[in-house]
């Protein structure tokens, strides 16, 4: 299993090339399922979840064909087609290695007119359930069944009649279950409460770009029309607004001045605001965004929610900033239940974090003290890395499989910017 071990202290300056969004990646390749033509993207990062969505699909009878990178795009070009879907079961041996597997789902039922896809199972962050996936198909007019593990949906012969949703809580794959399941419906189909993450905004244009007829586009009311088929398109992945603030942590977190090539300033406003008030300088340019920082930190109080505020994926990594702060600062996580296993590791690097439910107080301490650390899920790995880099000594980080799924050629790019950080293999 391999480790990253980074020797910290280091201000870390340069310009980062920032990658294809993660989420967004994830919801736009299952699109292919939605035209018998063929869908090109380009800009899809390296990541395993990537890759484990190509194998799924393929299982569909789609088929995928890697080319590349443009020069234009830091990711690849995929080109995927399904002329027939061979197969509507996404089983439980990929499901539960990738829960983001469920957003088959909604095309499958679209497309095929049933689904069966094996219940994701929970993760480290939370239990993770899918009910309101299921009753906004079930609004549009689905037949659902749940049956040893595995969710079976069905539309009447003939296709989903459409219908009306209002999410109780904002849902973002349960948005975009529903809107893929949606654009090949008889009739309207009308989301309320919809999110309205930037990843949704992506989704929504690649399938107008297929001939969906969508309103509301960024906004919490979707209206969408269901049309009689769908043809393919060529579609850029939007830039990573996660990825791209991590890294904006790791300048702030050093004391360093990075270029985010490729970043895009107008899906990070709450994030960027937050950097600002911490004290960090963020200048947007027409390459992407500047940060720098040169001092101390000032504390923040942060309660995540959904776009456009603080987002859940962005709180492990400030808290790792905030650990070298000038005082105390307050986080509270309110969309996942049990997000807060960065605390113990961050803590044995010298962080002195108490928490309390969902909030979690962090009294800023002069420095950190490297130590092995062990990842428990994607965002917390990397809150373990911006401490290692500042850390004085040597931080080994442990279990970077997590990593893998969501930071493409992580010590590459960092490397690349000053970082003295190398991916140890054991084999
Ligand atoms: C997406 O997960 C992202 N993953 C997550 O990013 C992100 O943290 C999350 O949205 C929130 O922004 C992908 O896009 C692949 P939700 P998702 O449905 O869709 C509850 C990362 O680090 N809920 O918006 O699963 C749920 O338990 C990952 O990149 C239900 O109760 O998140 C949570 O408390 C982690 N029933 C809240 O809603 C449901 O049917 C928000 O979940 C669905 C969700």
């Amino acid at each position: 299993m391999d480790r990253i071990d980074i020797r910290g202290g280091k201000p870390l300056s340069g310009r980062l090339p920032i990658s294809g969004a993660k989420n967004a990646a994830l919801t736009l390749l299952p699109c292919a399922l939605l035209t018998d033509e063929p869908l090109t993207l380009r800009n899809l990062p390296r990541l395993a979840d990537v890759d484990s969505f190509g194998h799924l699909l393929n299982q569909l009878g789609v088929s995928t064909m890697i080319e590349g990178a443009r020069p234009e795009d830091f990711g690849r070009v995929m080109t995927m087609r399904a002329s027939r879907v061979t197969s509507t079961v996404a089983p439980y041996d990929i499901v539960r290695k990738m829960r983001a597997s469920i957003l088959v789902l909604g095309p499958l039922l679209a497309r095929a007119g049933e689904a069966t896809v094996s219940l994701p199972g929970g993760c480290a962050i939370g239990n993770r359930p899918i009910d309101l996936h299921l009753r906004a198909l079930e609004a549009f007019g689905a037949v659902i069944e749940l049956a040893a593990g595995y969710v079976k949906a069905s539309a009447p012969d003939g296709g989903l009649p459409g219908g009306v949703y209002t999410f109780p809580v904002v849902s973002v794959g349960a948005t975009e279950n529903a809107v893929m399941a949606a654009v090949l419906a008889n009739g309207a189909c009308i989301l309320e409460n919809a999110a309205r993450e930037p990843e949704i905004v992506d989704l929504c244009r690649l399938l107008i770009a297929m001939g969906a007829d969508i309103e509301g586009v960024g906004t919490s009311r979707l209206v969408i029309h269901g049309r009689e088929r769908l043809h393919g398109a060529t579609y850029r992945v939007m830039p990573d607004r996660i990825e791209a603030g991590s890294y904006a942590c790791a300048a702030a977190i050093t004391g360093g001045s990075l270029d985010l090539i490729g970043a895009e300033a107008a899906d990070m406003m709450a994030i960027l605001a937050a950097l600002r008030e911490a004290g960090v300088v963020v200048e947007e340019h027409k390459e992407g965004i500047r940060v720098s920082a040169d001092g101390r930190l000032k504390p923040l109080t942060l309660s995540t929610a959904p776009f456009p505020a603080f987002p859940t994926d962005m709180q492990a990594q400030f808290m790792a900033m905030l650990a070298l702060a000038d005082g105390a600062s307050v986080l509270t996580e309110t969309i996942f239940e049990n997000r807060y296993m960065h605390v113990p590791e961050l803590a044995r690097m010298g962080a002195d974090i108490s928490v309390n439910g969902r909030t979690a107080v962090v009294r800023g301490v002069p420095k950190l003290v490297g130590a092995p650390v062990m990842a428990t899920d994607l965002r917390a790995s990397m809150s373990l890395v911006l401490a290692g880099l500042a850390a004085e000594g040597e931080t080994q980080v442990n279990r970077v499989y997590h990593l893998d799924r969501g930071y493409e050629r992580l010590e590459e790019k960092l490397s690349a910017v000053g970082a003295d950080i190398e991916r140890v293999g054991d084999g």
